[in-house]
Formats: structure tokens, C-alpha cells, sequence
């Protein structure tokens, strides 16, 4: 199996129970199921409900994917799972699960970090990581510059958000605009009707010399905004809010991308997480690495948000690289750094 192993990979870092599988680097079956529409009414994910869905879901989610790839248990080579960081019950039910099934099949187990993943499934569709490539990963819990010389051995923090994530941002600016949870989709189909220069919203760390980000004093001057136009009975045109704080909000993310590129004298930026789903932020972000002469790869919005494919994938490059498997005493840790790739 070493050259193209046949990697199953699970996901219950969050709210989204996902299974991949991979050969080496082509995607067989990618299957997720959510539990999004559970936590919609309490405008965030309910751990507790999180968990229990991951665990109605898991052994139908994995029969889903094999038929998906055409393939029996026994085909798979290694398993791979998400190990941390995420919710601590979440991130149970998937390790729990992952050494059954190892155990069960008599095949080597890897215990991955999510964030590390994100990076790592680019390759399913651009090909392998050049080496080093900077990545800013932006998610619902994550907002980090990462440079990443090897995605299976090394991989080093640049700068990350001192408060908020700019997902998380995304989600309490929808809330502030009445639109529905996960807030990112809504805001980014809203500002498409809106200017980005309507508001000039605050650009948290914009010129502090630092690769960190933070995005709290933004929401917050988002919702003060909203509030005083309410308060003095001026209507709120949210697609301009919409657009205006996603400008500032991608503004920062690209500028510190592309500084953390000039930086350590890399030439390729990689953008994952939930929020590189967002198309103004793509956009910006292909502009600002045209004039800087940096190549961008950026997965297809489906393999942005959390998913099994990008966990397998990272399992892949782990067995491909000869790293020892996880024992079946590994733990889940819902603060793993993103220095330990795999556990
Ligand atoms: O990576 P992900 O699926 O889960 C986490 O690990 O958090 O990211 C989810 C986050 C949510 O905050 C969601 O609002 C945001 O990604 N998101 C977006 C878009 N699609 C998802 N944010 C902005 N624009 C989008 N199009
Ligand atoms: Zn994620």
C-alpha cells in the first residue's frame, strides 16, 4: 500500500460528521452529514447536540462512503481521524469510532490535526504542496497564517486571531443583521447587492508588524452601527453593512497573507478553512497575489468546509511519508496545537 494507500478519513470536529476516502491523492467518496440545522435556533453549535448527531450518523455516514467508492472494509489500508483541536465530545465520537474500526480491520491508525487537514486536501485537486507554502487557514474556529514546509512533518505558526475567528465574526455580524446561521454564506450572497465602501468599518492590526489578526473590535463596531442607525430610525441597508464589513474583514486577511509570503520569501499561498469559501475574499485575494507575483491555490468551496476527504488526505501523506501510526491509547484534544501534526 505505500505508494497509494487507500486512507479512510473521519471528521467530528464541529458540527459536520464527514467521511473521506482517498487513494494517495484522488478522492473516492466524500459523504457528510450535518447537524447545522439542529444549532440554527440557538445561533451556534450546542456541543452536546453536536456529539449526539455524530454518533446517529457515523456508522451510516462510513457504509455511505464505501458505496460511494464501490469499495468494501476490506480494501482500506490505514484510518484516519481528526484528533483535535474542536469540540472535546465531538472529537470523541469520531476517535472512538476510528479505533473500532481500525482494531477491527487490523490497520494502522492515524490521529490528525483538523487544521493541518485543511492545508493538506488542497492536494486532491491542485496536486502535492509546493514546499514551503505559507496557508491561512480561516474557519468558524480558526484564524491562522501558517508556514508550512512539509504538511506531514512540519508545519510552523506565523500568526493567528488574538480574539475572534473571522468565521466566528461572519456568524455574530449575520446574527446582528438578522440573517440565518452559519452567518459566512449569507453575508457573502448579501454584499453582493451592497458596496464594500459604503461604511468604513475598523481593520483590527492592520498596521501593527504582526502576522495575528482579530476581528472582535469589528463585530462589535458592526453592532454599535446597526444600533445607532435602529436607535435614530434610519433604515439599515444590509447588503451595504454585508459588503462593508466583509471588505474590512477579507482586507486584513489578504494583506497579512501576502505579508507573511514577503516575509519568509514564499511564492505560494494556500487558503482553507469554511471561510475561503468566501468569493469576495477569493477574489481579493487572486488580485493582491497577482501584484505580489505569488501563486494562489485555494480548494473548491466543498472542500473548504470541514469534511472527511481533507482528513483522509492528510493520513495519505502520513503513511506516504513513513510516520509511525497512532497508538489505540491516543486521546482526543480539543486544544491540540497546530504545530503536532499528528498524534
Ligand atoms: O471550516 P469550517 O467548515 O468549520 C470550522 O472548522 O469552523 O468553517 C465554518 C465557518 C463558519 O463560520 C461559516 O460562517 C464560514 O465558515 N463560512 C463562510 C462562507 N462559507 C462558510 N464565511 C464567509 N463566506 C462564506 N461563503
Ligand atoms: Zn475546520
Amino acid at each position: 500500500m505505500a505508494d497509494e494507500p487507500l486512507v479512510l478519513g473521519i471528521e467530528t470536529s464541529c458540527d459536520e460528521t464527514g467521511i473521506g476516502i482517498v487513494r494517495g491523492h484522488t478522492l473516492l467518496a466524500n459523504t457528510i452529514a450535518s447537524s447545522v440545522e439542529e444549532h440554527a435556533r440557538f445561533g451556534g453549535v450546542v456541543p452536546e447536540v453536536a456529539s449526539r448527531a455524530h454518533l446517529e450518523a457515523m456508522t451510516p455516514a462510513v457504509e455511505r462512503a464505501l458505496g460511494e467508492a464501490g469499495l468494501a472494509f476490506t480494501d482500506i489500508d490505514a484510518i484516519a481521524v481528526t484528533a483535535g483541536p474542536g469540540l472535546a465530545g465531538a472529537l470523541l465520537v469520531g476517535v472512538a469510532a476510528a479505533k473500532a474500526y481500525a482494531l477491527g480491520l487490523g490497520v494502522p491508525l492515524y490521529g490528525v490535526n483538523h487544521l493541518a487537514a485543511h492545508v493538506a486536501v488542497d492536494q486532491l485537486e491542485h496536486g502535492p504542496l509546493p514546499r514551503p507554502c505559507v496557508a491561512m487557514l480561516v474557519s468558524g474556529g480558526h484564524s491562522s497564517l501558517l508556514l508550512v514546509p512539509d504538511v506531514a512533518r512540519d508545519v510552523i505558526s506565523l500568526g493567528s486571531t488574538v480574539d475572534d475567528a473571522a468565521g466566528e465574526a461572519f456568524d455574530k455580524v449575520a446574527r446582528v443583521l438578522g440573517l440565518p446561521f452559519p452567518g459566512g454564506p449569507y453575508i457573502d450572497r448579501a454584499a453582493r447587492d451592497g458596496s464594500g465602501t459604503a461604511i468604513a468599518f475598523p481593520r483590527g492590526k492592520y498596521d501593527d508588524g504582526t502576522l495575528d489578526f482579530s476581528f472582535s473590535g469589528l463585530k462589535t463596531a458592526v453592532a454599535r452601527w446597526v444600533e445607532a442607525r435602529e436607535a435614530s430610525g434610519q433604515a439599515v441597508h444590509v447588503p451595504d453593512v454585508a459588503a462593508s464589513f466583509q471588505e474590512a474583514v477579507v482586507d486584513v486577511l489578504t494583506r497579512k497573507a501576502i505579508a507573511a509570503c514577503r516575509r519568509y520569501d514564499v511564492h505560494d499561498l494556500l487558503i482553507g478553512g469554511g471561510v475561503a469559501a468566501n468569493s469576495r475574499l477569493r477574489a481579493l485575494a487572486q488580485e493582491r497575489c497577482d501584484a505580489a507575483g505569488v501563486r494562489l491555490r485555494v480548494p473548491r468551496p466543498g472542500l473548504c468546509t470541514d469534511n472527511g476527504a481533507m482528513v483522509a488526505t492528510l493520513g495519505s501523506d502520513l503513511v506516504r511519508a513513513g510516520v509511525a501510526p497512532s497508538t489505540l491509547g491516543i486521546p482526543a484534544d480539543s486544544s491540540m496545537p497546530i504545530t503536532t501534526v499528528h498524534v
